[in-house]
């Protein structure tokens, strides 16, 4: 039986549009954002998962990144550039690609999340190695954040070129539809760094284990908290590979009479089964497609069987 209780406030945009629009995600597409999870004290539920040492996930992520700047940093030797960096969390990847450009090649190094505790972090964690870069913290929530604003702002006082960076972000990928609305703001000379995990037949439960773990539980629990929905049993979080989309998937499955509150006060009946959770994950056939559909040309790319992920450096098409 799952229970339901009071939720705690959002922040830091609690306002009435961000409830909206997650009560329209429940109705109109019986889903939760993955992004209430991330604020006020879910940062550190984030960061407890991104320093979990059984989450190797993001350590093979983090190697693919790695093993591909050297490369990349070939094609991006006509600095200076800024840097955006999406869904930046608590910056674990920025030190590299600093190091990677050479901290003189990068005139602004921008970090945007929708978390500010979390950006509080990334900024420290890139401070601490380069104590004279530029870093300008920026929160926003990119499934609505204006986007051509955003690269528009970054260059004004900037350098000319802007490298932008989705790295071990599959989630923000699909959830925010990033890979689809970046292209049309990116200029000739700008460039998308994107790194996912493959899927790979047989590797189907490898791939579902990083999700399991109890530091990830935590936080898909918050997130439903956030909507007062309480003490979900493990068996209620259904996670499963969507093939045909090229998806990792969890869902809440309704197993008894289940309403939502608002701290604001109304009870709704929920829909079954409620969506928490979609992130990329693409074959190695298909992890090209991912970018030329959405009006990208791929500079050079690595797909290193040894970590199961692939990184790729992406212009717009000419
Ligand atoms: C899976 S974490 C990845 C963070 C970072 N790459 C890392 O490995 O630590 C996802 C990040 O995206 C941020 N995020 C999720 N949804 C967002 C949204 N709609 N707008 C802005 N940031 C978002 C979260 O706050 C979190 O920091």
């Amino acid at each position: 039986m799952i229970a339901t209780h009071s939720a705690p406030p959002f922040e830091p945009r609690p306002a009435r549009d961000l409830r909206d629009e997650v009560l329209r995600a429940l109705h109109e597409r019986h889903s939760i954002p993955l992004k209430v999870a991330y604020l006020g004290e879910g940062s550190q539920i984030w960061n407890a998962v991104a320093s979990d040492p059984d989450y190797d996930l993001g350590q093979r992520e983090l190697a693919t990144l790695r093993a591909f700047l050297p490369e990349a940093g070939r094609e991006l030797r006509d600095g200076p550039w800024n840097i955006v960096h999406l869904g930046s969390g608590n910056g674990i990847e920025a030190p590299f690609v600093v190091e990677a450009l050479g901290p003189s090649a990068i005139s602004r190094y921008v970090i945007v999340d929708i978390s500010a505790s979390l950006l509080s972090l990334a900024r420290a964690h890139l401070k601490k190695g380069h104590p004279h870069l530029r870093v300008s913290p920026r929160v926003e929530d990119l499934d609505v954040a204006n986007l051509a604003r955003l690269a528009a702002d970054v260059k004004r006082g900037g350098a000319p070129r802007t490298l932008f960076l989705l790295v071990a972000n599959g989630a923000l990928a699909a959830e925010s539809r990033l890979l689809e609305r970046l292209p049309p703001v990116l200029g000739r000379d700008d460039r998308l760094l994107f790194t996912v995990e493959l899927f790979e037949e047989g590797r189907e439960e490898e791939i579902l284990r990083s999700y399991r773990l109890p530091s990830m539980a935590r936080l898909f629990r918050r997130q439903l908290r956030q909507v007062a929905i309480a003490a979900v049993p493990d068996d209620a979080l259904h996670f499963y590979i969507d093939r045909e989309r090229h998806l990792v998937r969890i869902d809440l499955l309704r197993r008894a009479p289940l309403h939502y509150l608002w701290p604001l006060g109304s009870v709704e009946p929920t829909p079954s089964p409620i969506h928490l959770f979609r992130s990329f994950r693409p074959t190695r056939q298909h992890f090209p497609e991912l970018f030329l559909r959405t009006g990208l040309r791929i500079v050079t790319a690595v797909l290193p069987s040894a970590t199961r992920c692939g990184a790729a450096l992406c212009a717009p098409r000419a």
